[in-house]
């Protein structure tokens, strides 16, 4: 049984997406935590009604960075985590909170990595005249939205596409995209080799 640590800091639709799957493929993994940077989360209720432990790290109470990420960490570590997911969790983490995490932990970011990495990707993709747009999970490294590529879905822009309905398209397919990527480390299923993330599809899983 794998211990899975969730990190939000508002919607937490990608952590529903998760936490559902979860039960209803009854992962061989329990979420022990689900912890928000932001106590006004409306992720937290959903966990809380799914008889998940809930903390909040309230990111403004710390007056610096590395305040906030031991604090976190140590949150997080009551819980002995083999993997922490990042769903919509709003910071920028200090190398050593990277490194402490190194290989246990996934992000989902939407857009084509390496393409937008930062905010507002819906808006830059619309604005770059790009054809195709898209979710990525991958592994976490100190390089913000630039680690290992786990999985990727693609949508297309289509015309006419504003923000609200290119993210809701994207949103949709991270919901698939998410759970089946994390599904896939808890069983094993991912190595990394010189940056790159290896998934073994053999069927004896
Ligand atoms: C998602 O688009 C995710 O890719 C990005 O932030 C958004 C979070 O949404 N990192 P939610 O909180 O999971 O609903």
């Amino acid at each position: 049984m794998k211990n899975i640590v969730i990190l939000i800091s508002g919607r937490g639709s990608n952590m529903e997406a998760v936490i559902r799957a979860a039960q209803a493929e009854q992962w061989p993994a329990r979420i022990a935590a689900v912890i928000s940077s932001r106590s006004d989360a409306p992720g937290l209720a959903f966990a809380a009604a799914h008889g998940i432990g809930t903390a909040v790290v309230e990111s403004k109470q710390y007056a610096t960075r590395a305040e906030f990420d031991a604090v976190l960490q140590a949150e997080i570590d009551r819980h002995a985590p083999d993997l922490l997911v990042l769903a919509g969790f709003m910071r920028i983490l200090t190398p050593p909170f990277v490194e402490h995490y190194a290989g246990r932990m996934l992000n989902i970011h939407p857009s084509l990595l390496p393409l937008f990495p930062g905010l507002s990707t819906h808006a830059r993709a619309l604005a770059a005249g790009v054809t195709e747009h898209g979710a990525t999970v991958h592994f976490v490294t100190a390089e913000l939205d630039h680690g290992p590529t786990v999985a990727q879905a693609t949508v297309p822009v289509l015309p006419g596409d504003t923000v609200e309905t290119l993210s809701a398209r994207v949103l949709e397919q991270e919901h698939t995209l998410y759970p089946r990527a994390v599904r896939w480390f808890i069983e094993d299923r991912l190595t990394q080799l010189n940056g790159a993330v290896h998934v073994d599809h053999t069927t004896h899983h």
